[in-house]
């Protein structure tokens, strides 16, 4: 019966090898093969019933012992396994290819505010502010709109419904509200909290009712100016501009050109133009064979709009304009479609 127990010997010696290697699909195939129901060992085992007294002392502990120690190596060697598997999964592979992490970006309307801000604070002018949220007062009334004047027209109004009556006798404009349609209200603001001589640019956001197309948005930006002292004249006015535009586009000899044009808190009111940025003024696809490129409204303040902000009639003289942002941005960065500018496609924002 020795060679009983010297194969039982053998057979431990073999798991010892096999379990050695190999992960753990292999390390439970090499379970069911050493300690299965169709194993040698368990085949020994079975038999012993057929041994004589004698016989079964002796070969049963060693069978038992060598069940046991086979347990033993199997999953000695699974916690090894599992123990690596553990450590793999907090590994860094230095040499894998970087992944490329963006930085937050302003958005390019915000550069370009920035950019506009900066050159007119060299020029001596003051950020100023005015509320988004205004009433039909700031908006309109004040700005020499009056209800029902056909101007009111011009500008496509979203009306909030707080404080909105629709009934005449109860109706009052300094308390009905709507998202501001122009920055032209900051003038009004201003003036009721500043004496002249001033100048001031108002940034910021507007809202008109309308339907959005390559070149509209109901969400837009403008940038007011207003120059108010004794003797602002028109001559002040195209001379800042042009030397804001000159610096804005990086075009020294740029010009700048006035057509009349109506707007009810301007008198004179003007359409204002530039020579054209691609081609100076020869003609292009750009300001389609014209030479020039319409910036925006301007003109000289309506005494109107200075008695409504509290000043004296004829007291003063200054001038404004109301220029689109969105509209610069896409002329000095060649931007096709205005509705790029809000519509959150990241690959837009991360361009400037
Ligand atoms: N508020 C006008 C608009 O949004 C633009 C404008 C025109 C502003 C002439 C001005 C101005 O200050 O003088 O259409």
């Amino acid at each position: 019966m020795t060679n009983i127990s010297g194969k039982i010997k053998e057979l431990v010696k073999t798991a010892k090898k096999e379990v050695a290697v190999g992960d753990l699909e292999r390390l439970e195939k090499l379970r069911v093969k050493f300690l299965g129901r169709k194993s040698e060992l368990t085949k020994i085992l079975k038999s012993l019933k057929d041994l004589s007294v004698e016989e079964k002392k002796k070969i049963g502990p060693v069978a038992n012992e060598a069940r046991i120690k086979i347990n033993e190596l199997i999953e000695t060697k699974k916690e090894e396994l599992l123990a690596e598997i553990d450590r793999q999964k907090n590994w860094i592979d230095v040499t894998a290819p970087g992944k490329k992490k963006y930085l937050g970006k302003l958005n390019l309307i915000s550069q370009v505010q920035r950019e506009i801000e900066e050159i007119f604070t060299k020029m001596g002018f003051e950020i100023a502010d005015g509320p988004e949220i205004e009433d039909e007062w700031h908006n309109f009334s004040a700005l020499n709109v009056p209800k029902d004047h056909p101007a009111r027209d011009m500008q496509d109004t979203f009306w909030l419904e707080s404080g909105n009556s629709q009934d005449e006798a109860e109706h009052n404009e300094r308390k009905t509200f709507l998202p501001r349609t122009h920055t032209s209200n900051a003038q009004i603001r201003y003036m009721e909290t500043h004496q002249p001589p001033f100048k001031i640019i108002v940034p910021g956001r507007c809202f008109r009712n309308e339907a959005s197309d390559s070149t509209h948005e109901h969400t837009f930006h403008q940038f007011e100016a207003l120059v108010v002292g004794d003797d602002i004249s028109v001559a002040n006015f195209k001379d800042i501009a042009q030397k804001f535009f000159a610096k804005f586009f990086g075009i020294e000899d740029l010009k700048v050109r006035l057509r009349p044009s109506y707007f009810p808190f301007t008198e004179p009111s003007f359409e204002f133009d530039i020579s054209c940025t691609v081609c100076g003024g020869d003609g292009c696809k750009a300001c389609k064979g014209g030479g020039w490129l319409e910036i925006g409204g301007a003109g000289m303040v309506n005494q109107r709009v200075f008695e409504a902000s509290g000043y004296s009639k004829d007291k003063y003289q200054g001038f404004a304009w109301g220029f689109g942002l969105e509209r610069l941005a896409m002329m000095k960065y060649q931007v096709d479609d205005i509705r790029l500018f809000a519509d959150g496609d990241l690959r837009f924002v991360r361009q400037f």
